[in-house]
């Protein structure tokens, strides 16, 4: 049998965030986020749907923090919403926002699960929105305040801190490419928008060790290696590129305090850079960027294969003929895990790495006896995880795994139509339904070992995770 083995003491968890599950949109005092506006606007959910309930996870919670009990996870990576905390973005903090995460975070250490919170998932609140969101630098200090409510609250609890989840996706789907809150696509918006949140997250990280000695920060990236389709010029440029766009434009200022030259150049060469460079970049804001780090959450899903298009310019090339695709259109492409995890690991050196998200997007409604079989998924994480274990083979210092998505949620612009979870959710009733990726999973924690057991026999007691 061919095992693949994590050492005693490695994280397993599953994530979330609060724009995708909680719901209780005018519960408690919350105000509106950029996603409630957005969704609000005729066109930009797939499937017409709002994230005002979503899973309900906001009344939910106990339930789920049940669930991941019984896979015997270790630690839960959620976000927090800062339209709950302060629902203005700004002055008066929301007591009963902070008494939601609070009793979260108890009944997660009650539960033996460490809580692993993000401060930024996306949900940004509509009034700073209102006042230039994330490309006004203003923003970026309203985060400290945010940051400084919740740390004061949770902080005596809450060890472990990631101030950001993937601000490229935040930066460049939002505000350049408009899939995403706000909707822009304004190029050199989003070019300010992504130092502001690099800003944010230096300022924080210093905000969050003031307050909590203890604490260790880090950041989440989504990292996609960019190889080239054939072995040519062109095409091994268009793969220089994506990765200075998407992976170098964030871990360079992160942990060498500098932008990538070249990928500011191929900035400057698009008009994306008015006035010639980087004219939002203040004397020592590379230096508060440089932070030094505790460890790097880095969430992947697959890679970037580039060539050119007839212009001549970098495009993504379709998956190769036979490779298996993700209902988001993702080639499912394992190896690629191992080999950026290796990469950021010698070029970057982070004290500590965690995947804080990996999974895969199927749709397998459930079988006449009920039972969802999503083999599918199954092959999926046991190919990731095995591609993590070899990076661990390769002295890469990873600390956890956290599966996207415990449930399946509101998938941003998809609406509810992309489905991540080991919970397929009934959008009447609420009930959490496992499939069978949730039996193996839970398997996977317990034994700490991916085996390559064939997943039609991998049915879990049927009597676990009952409602
Ligand atoms: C990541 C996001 C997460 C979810 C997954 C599928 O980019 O962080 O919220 O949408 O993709």
């Amino acid at each position: 049998m061919n095992q693949s083995t994590f050492p005693a003491g490695f994280t397993w968890g599953v994530a979330t965030s609060a724009q995708q599950v909680e719901g209780g949109r005018h519960e408690g005092g919350r105000g509106e986020s950029i996603w409630d506006r957005f969704a609000s606007r005729p066109g930009c959910i797939a499937d017409g749907s709002t994230p005002d309930v979503t899973c309900d996870h906001y009344h939910l919670w106990a339930r789920d923090i049940g669930l991941m009990r019984e896979l015997g996870l270790g630690a839960y990576r959620f976000s927090i919403a800062w339209p709950r905390v302060l629902p203005l973005g700004r002055g008066a903090v929301n007591q009963a926002g902070l008494d939601f995460y609070d009793a979260l975070v108890d009944r997660l250490l009650e539960a033996g699960l460490e809580p692993f919170p993000t401060l930024y998932h996306w949900d940004l609140p509509q009034p700073l929105q209102d006042a230039g969101g994330w490309a006004a630098r203003e923003t970026a200090a309203a985060f400290v305040d945010f940051t400084l409510a919740v740390t004061a609250r949770l902080g005596d609890r809450v060890r472990r801190w990631t101030t950001h989840n993937e601000p490229w996706c935040a930066a460049t789907l939002g505000y350049e490419e408009g899939h995403h809150a706000p909707g822009l696509r304004e190029p050199a918006t989003g070019l300010r928008a992504a130092h502001h949140l690099l800003l944010s997250h230096g300022w924080a990280c210093g905000a969050i060790r003031a307050q909590v000695p203890a604490a260790e920060v880090g950041i989440v990236l989504i990292h996609s290696p960019a190889y080239p389709l054939r072995e040519t010029p062109g095409d091994r440029d268009a793969a220089r590129w994506f990765d200075g766009f998407f992976n170098r434009w964030y871990l360079d200022p992160l942990f060498r305090g500098a932008y990538p030259a070249d990928a500011v150049a191929d900035r400057v060469a698009r008009g994306h850079l008015p006035g010639g460079g980087m004219t939002f970049v203040r004397d020592g804001d590379l230096a508060v960027i440089n932070a030094p780090l505790d460890f790097l959450g880095l969430n992947y899903y697959s890679r970037a294969l580039m060539t050119t298009g007839p212009d001549g310019r970098p495009v993504a090339a379709p998956p190769p003929a036979g490779a298996g695709v993700t209902d988001m259109g993702w080639e499912v492409y394992a190896d690629g895990l191992r080999a950026a995890l290796v990469r950021v690991h010698r070029e970057y050196a982070p004290r500590r790495i965690y995947i804080t998200e990996n999974g895969a997007a199927y749709d397998d409604p459930p079988g006449t006896d009920g039972r969802i079989r999503d083999a599918r998924r199954i092959d999926y994480l046991r190919g990731h995880l095995r591609s993590a274990a070899a990076a661990l083979d390769e002295g890469v210092p990873l600390a956890g795994y956290f599966l996207w998505s415990l449930l399946d949620n509101f998938e941003w612009g998809y609406g509810f139509t992309k489905k991540f979870g080991l919970f397929a959710v009934d959008p009447v009733d609420q009930r959490r339904r496992p499939k069978d990726s949730a039996h193996w999973y839970a398997k996977v924690a317990a034994t700490n070992t991916v085996g390559d057991d064939d997943p039609a026999t991998s049915e879990g007691d049927p009597r676990a995770f009952d409602d």
